[in-house]
């Protein structure tokens, strides 16, 4: 589909500014509302979105989710097709230093732009969660069915409360609702707090990285193009009510694993400083793709190695 109008929130971020990419490519209208917070530096944010700042069918909103009034202001103002609601704050070990932070942007920002959404009449709404509701001791490879969740840290419980209020609006008001649980995503203008970022510039700079645990812990890398190619296919989704998919790689790779393919792309081997695991990671993820192939078609594509090599020919003039 094209010729919508489309908000993206948290669209200057790392996931948010590769879908404004596509949706503008396709022909959509986007507006991108973004707060430009220092979670980590905003000029990368900015520098993210500068490509199509003269763009006719683009605009940024620099506006917080956690603004009631102002959010529901902008939607109304706007009344968009559909709302892509990926503003958060991300990310598992900050979520222990700061919760309320979290249950703020996350669950009530959240609830913020359903509301927005209601009032205006949106009929459509894709909400970005993360494979972390699975917690530590769901059954591999994780299915949206489960049930049990038993969410590991503040940020994964956040999320868990962010899709059930998404839920309850799908249900209530008839918005036709879809969470997506997105794993551990990586690619270009990945968030510099990204374990992947961390190695890649360390082992690049030939400077000790610190890996947490014994590196048997493992991850479902997912390229960005891959979710966002996910996250489309959601969009476009015509089926009413409310739908949950993971989008995965189901490729789990263990941390030993991904260092040591970043040794062999880069070609030089890293230096590796071990710490204890750390509170709030989980020992594994693992992405069960049936559903998301089913009923979005969706077919994640780029390997592994190919999306590291396009990571660090990204990186490698930024350090
Ligand atoms: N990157 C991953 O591996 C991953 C995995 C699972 C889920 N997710 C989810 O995907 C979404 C995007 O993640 P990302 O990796 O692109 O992170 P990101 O931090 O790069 O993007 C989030 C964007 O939201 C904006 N934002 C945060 N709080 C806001 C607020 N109160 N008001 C307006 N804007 C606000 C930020 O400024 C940022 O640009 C998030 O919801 C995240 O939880 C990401």
């Amino acid at each position: 589909m094209s010729g919508q109008t489309i908000v993206v929130t948290g669209g200057a971020g790392f996931i948010g500014s590769h879908l404004v990419d596509r949706l503008l490519a396709r022909g959509d209208a986007v507006v991108c509302v973004d707060d430009f917070n220092d979670a980590y530096d905003p000029a990368l944010k900015r520098e993210n979105v500068a490509p199509h700042r003269d763009a006719a069918a683009f605009r940024v909103v620099e506006l917080d989710v956690r603004e009631r009034e102002p959010t529901i202001a902008l939607v109304r103002e706007l009344r968009p097709d559909a709302v892509v609601h990926l503003a958060a704050r991300a990310g598992v070990r900050p979520s222990l230093a700061n919760p309320w932070l979290y249950q703020e942007t996350n669950v009530g920002g959240t609830l913020n732009v359903l509301e927005a959404c209601r009032l205006a009449g949106v009929e459509r709404f894709v909400f970005g969660s993360s494979s972390s509701v699975y917690g530590c001791d769901a059954a591999a490879p994780f299915a949206e069915d489960a049930l049990d969740l038993r969410p590991a840290s503040p940020y994964a419980a956040t999320k868990i409360a962010g899709e059930a209020m998404v839920h309850s609006y799908a249900h209530l008001y008839g918005i036709q609702a879809t969470s997506l649980r997105f794993f551990t995503v990586y690619g270009p203008r990945q968030r510099p707090d990204l374990a992947i970022s961390k190695f890649t510039a360390g082992i690049l700079r030939g400077a000790p990285i610190e890996l947490f645990g014994d590196g048997t812990s493992s991850r479902d890398y997912t390229h960005v193009d891959d979710i966002v190619a996910g996250t489309l296919a959601a969009l476009d989704r015509a089926a009413p009510g409310y739908a949950v998919f993971n989008l995965g790689s189901a490729r789990p790779t263990s941390l030993r694993s991904l260092v040591a393919a970043l040794e062999g792309i880069i070609g030089v081997a890293a230096k590796i400083e071990w710490s204890p695991a750390q509170p709030g990671d989980v020992p594994r993820t693992h992405a069960a793709l049936e559903r998301a192939r089913a009923e979005l078609g969706y077919a994640p594509a780029v390997s592994l190695v190919d999306g590291l090599a396009d990571f660090i020919r990204w990186l490698r003039p930024r350090l």
